[in-house]
């Protein structure tokens, strides 16, 4: 069998090291790998390093003497079955965009018919800039696969959205395109098959479980954060929601091409713009938006740790001391969204939602699954560490009527995508 081959570009970004761990993984799972960095690349990461673990030449300038290829990026560019930039700066995308061809990575890219994913990794400004924007929209329609970017620190000590996805994911990814039946076939952005030796079949290396665009038939309505409930003008009963689950549900979805509106309560971080959010604080105003908008949803996310009871009575004025040793606090039951959301959905609607529990978590979230006639339910233990709230990571057991998969700690923005996995495959199975 032929190995799959893997065109990686690398340009000048301070993730630029990270490429160097991409293209280990690419290998060890089977790839042949060849590099092409652009100059400023070259600032971040030596050459060196690629050619001594790729054990082949590193192309960065094709007007270079020394080349042992004088028109290099024809052949590199016809022979890949994948072409990857980890990472992809802004600059490179607008290139790509536009068609620009003045190195040896923009020449690359222009003369290949292979399939495209790209990893970008840029400060939050650039990436929200209306120009990043244009210009990946513009390849998206190329049919250019895109990796997008995850929130977190980044390294000019802000924190937003523009951090390089994990590197597992975005060999995941790439492993997934090079599985794609397409991937092989002839075809512009369709790979060129026909240059593997005759006879010789690459290897699909991983079942592909959805595509980067499985989801954009699909119009996801999502709940998120904490809700907090009034007593008093000063004071309010609330939970330790972040919000983290609910946003890496958003952005995951939203990466597969769905369309996504977010109801959050309150929050401690933000999603990144180009998700659509609505603030609902209470849990009253959380069932008004949800209602309001669920008619045009394809799939519900319950993932908000909306409050079970709401004080009975809010105090007009600031509620006083008045020497008093215990107080009363009347609670009356808030409306049961999810509950509600299930029992008169419209047809088509898949209802997920979460259960987060600190004992008997699989039972208990069996129960919600059935009383509450959900389709799906995420369960999590958030006594555990590195799982529930505030953490960056989640450990989730994915429930359905007849099926309960459990996975080991990950990102939050990863088991989010073994959530979409898991409505994707019940869209599938139920047609709904
Ligand atoms: C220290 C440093 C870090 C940089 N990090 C990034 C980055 O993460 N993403 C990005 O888009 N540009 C980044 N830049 C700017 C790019 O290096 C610059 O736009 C350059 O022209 C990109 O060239 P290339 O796309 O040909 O590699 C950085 C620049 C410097 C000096």
């Amino acid at each position: 069998m032929a190995k799959l081959r893997v065109g990686l570009g690398v340009t000048g970004g301070i993730a630029a090291y990270k490429a160097v761990e991409v293209m280990r993984s690419l290998q060890k799972a089977g790839c042949e790998v060849r590099v092409a960095m652009t100059r400023h690349a070259t600032e971040f990461v030596q050459p060196l390093t690629f050619r001594a673990l790729s054990d082949a030449e590193v192309i960065v300038d094709d007007y270079d003497p020394e080349n042992s290829d004088p028109i290099a990026h024809i052949n590199f560019s016809q022979n890949i079955d994948l072409l990857l930039i980890v990472p992809a700066t802004a600059n490179i995308i607008a290139k790509f965009a536009n068609g620009v061809a003045d190195d040896f990575l923009t020449s690359t890219y222009l003369a290949s018919t292979a399939p495209v994913l790209i990893a970008p990794a840029m400060n939050t400004t650039m990436w929200e800039q209306p120009a990043t924007r244009r210009n990946i929209a513009r390849l998206k329609a190329d049919g250019v696969k895109f990796v997008e970017p995850v929130a977190g620190e980044l390294a000019c000590k802000t924190v937003g959205t523009g951090k390089l996805e994990d590197v597992e994911n975005i060999v995941r990814q790439a492993m997934w395109l090079l599985s794609e039946p397409g991937a092989i076939a002839t075809g512009f952005r369709g790979g060129r098959g026909e240059n593997h030796p005759v006879g010789e079949t690459p290897t699909p290396l991983l079942r592909k479980e959805g595509s980067l665009d499985d989801l954009s038939s699909e119009r996801f309505l999502i709940t998120v954060g904490g809700t907090r409930e009034a007593i008093d003008p000063v004071r309010f009963i609330s939970n330790h929601s972040s919000g983290k689950m609910g946003f890496a549900m958003a952005e995951a979805a939203a990466a597969r091409g769905a369309e996504v509106t977010v109801v959050a309560g309150v929050t401690a971080v933000e999603p990144s713009k180009h998700i659509n959010v609505v603030r609902a604080i209470s849990a009253s105003e959380m069932h008004k938006a949800v209602s309001e908008r669920l008619r045009d949803a394809t799939v519900f996310v319950g993932a908000a740790a909306v409050a079970d009871y709401a004080p009975a009575n809010v105090a007009d004025a600031k509620i006083k001391k008045d020497g008093r040793e215990t107080m009363m606090l009347e609670l009356k039951k808030t409306p049961d969204i999810l509950a509600e959301v299930a029992a008169n959905r419209h047809d088509g609607l898949i209802v997920v939602g979460f259960a987060a529990e600190t004992n008997n978590v699989i039972d208990y979230a069996r129960s919600k699954l059935e009383k509450k006639k959900l389709d799906i339910v995420v369960a999590n233990d958030v006594s555990k560490p590195g799982a529930g709230f505030n953490a960056d990571t989640n450990i989730i057991s994915i429930l359905t009527a007849d099926s309960a998969d459990d996975f080991s700690i990950m990102p939050k923005r990863e088991a989010a995508d073994r959530v979409c996995d898991a409505i994707k495959r019940f869209r599938g199975e139920h047609g709904k």
